[in-house]
């Protein structure tokens, strides 16, 4: 007993002198006590992710065969669009042109959602389920109040959308060709449709060339969340930066015969943009109805 008070004692008079020994028993006891952590295991927060859109069973093999390598080439597509915003921001005068003065955020967003976001339940078919494309110059359109989330590619595409090594070449050029010249850009736009991609967010309000560029410069605010917007972006991107650098092909607008007349003759203010946007809106509920209408689902133009 005595021995055993004593000690403590002793124990108790060398820790008020917090010696450099004192210190060094502390530190010895604490790693002693401490019990090894288990390292974290990963937990399963992605099961289930699906990382690919799906093709529907209608689809033959030269169908699938060239939807599969198009999808792939749209993942490239808008990847360079964002890398090309990652890198240079709003110091680009690329994203100037199309964007404004809006700040980075959204468009990294929707071509990051396109690249990255889940897939699951976003259906491309080959049939003809609403009877669409039994109509002159229906490349294929959007099912909308059918199945949102399914869109239907007639058998026009295969043979006029052009593969993205094309860039640049058939005399395309960003200002004066469709957007959806390539195989890869307007799956870009029928991808925006679909409302867990395009969140019901993304939409028309500004449509061709001109229209486009005045949006950037007045509304910016829309520019960053307009379908047609997005294209051009990442077509010129593409162009520019990857098949033609330094060059690309933005070629000079020149309205055509074929361009409605008004786009010919009319400069588009902030006014008519806003009216425009509006009618459209007012005139689709549902955003993306007004793609299933044939201005929007033919792309006759291309080519064919
Ligand atoms: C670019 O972004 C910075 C930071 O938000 C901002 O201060 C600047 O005004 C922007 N420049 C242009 C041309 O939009
Ligand atoms: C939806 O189905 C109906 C009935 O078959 C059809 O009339 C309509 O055009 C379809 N809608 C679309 C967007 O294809
Ligand atoms: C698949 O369908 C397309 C029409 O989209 C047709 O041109 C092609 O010949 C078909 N392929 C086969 C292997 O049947």
């Amino acid at each position: 007993m005595t021995l055993l008070r004593s000690s403590l004692l002793l124990l108790g008079v060398s820790s008020a002198f917090a010696s450099p020994a004192r210190v060094i028993r502390q530190e010895t006891v604490t790693v002693t006590a401490t019990p090894s952590a288990a390292a974290p295991t990963a937990t399963a927060w992605d099961a289930g992710a699906v990382t690919s859109w799906t093709i529907h069973s209608s689809c033959n093999r030269t169908e699938r065969a060239q939807l599969e390598r198009a999808f792939g080439e749209t993942i490239t597509l808008v990847n360079h669009a964002r890398d090309h915003i990652l890198r240079w921001g709003n110091a680009s005068e690329l994203y100037q042109k199309y964007f404004g003065d809006a700040s980075t955020g959204e468009p990294v967003g929707w071509f990051g959602k396109i690249a990255n976001g889940d897939k699951a339940g976003v259906i491309f078919r080959c049939d003809n389920p609403d009877g669409n494309c039994a109509q002159e110059g229906w490349a294929g359109h959007w099912r909308g109040e059918n199945a949102t989330s399914e869109t239907v590619i007639c058998p026009l595409s295969y043979e006029t959308r052009k593969p993205l090594e094309a860039m640049c070449g058939h005399g395309y050029t960003v200002a004066n060709s469709n957007t959806n010249f390539y195989f890869a850009s307007d799956l870009l736009h029928r991808l925006l449709h679909i409302p867990q991609v395009g969140e019901g967010i993304v939409e028309h309000y500004a449509e061709d060339y001109p229209e486009v560029l005045e949006l950037a410069e007045n509304t910016p605010s829309e520019a960053v969340k307009n379908s047609d917007t997005l294209q051009y972006f990442a077509l010129e991107a593409y162009a520019y930066d990857i098949a033609l650098p330094g060059e690309g092909c933005p070629g000079k607008y020149t309205a055509t015969s074929e361009a409605p007349v008004a786009s010919a003759t009319e400069t588009p203010t902030a006014t008519t943009n806003k009216r425009k946007a509006k009618a459209i809106r007012n005139a689709t509920p549902t955003p993306t109805v007004s793609c299933t209408a044939p201005e929007h689902a033919v792309m006759s133009e291309t080519n064919s």
